[in-house]
């Protein structure tokens, strides 16, 4: 039922913790199922993201796609971030069944949130981002 990459990711999933005083910090949460996830980004003066972790509540694909998508991110600009898409985390994991897509969007949701904290802290726009949702259920069907 899972590939390989997400039993990997699931059984020793990377950057988990949290980030001290971190640049930017996002929450968000799946009321249907009741996962929660949060994602710390520690970002540079160039806008390179030098450092992120995770925090979750949630199943097991929830964790895998979390994991992915900070090995993503890491090291990245924060409108490369951008393009980390729950679709481009889940590629990279060589799929998930379609019952678990919605899992991979707390992942997306929590980045995205982190990057607006960030973005709302230094007072700037970062292209094509939008204020997060809290909940990631209205986005579920997409
Ligand atoms: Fe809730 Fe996977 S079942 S995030």
């Amino acid at each position: 039922m899972y590939s390989e990459k997400v039993m990997d990711h699931f059984e020793h999933p990377r950057n988990v913790g949290e980030i001290e005083n971190a640049s930017g910090v996002g929450t968000v949460g799946n009321a249907k199922c009741g996962d929660i996830m949060r994602i710390y980004l520690d970002i540079d003066e160039n806008q390179i993201i030098r450092d992120v972790k995770f925090k979750t509540f949630g199943c097991g694909a929830a964790v895998a796609t979390s994991s992915m998508a900070t090995e993503l991110v890491k090291g990245k600009s924060v409108q490369q971030a951008m393009q980390v898409t729950n679709r481009a985390v889940m590629e990279a994991l060589d799929g998930l069944p379609p019952v678990k897509v919605h899992c991979s969007l707390l992942a997306e949701e929590a980045i995205h949130a982190a990057l607006w904290d960030y973005a709302e802290k230094n007072g700037i726009q970062i292209e094509g981002l939008k204020r997060p949702k809290t909940d990631i259920h209205e986005g579920e069907e997409e």
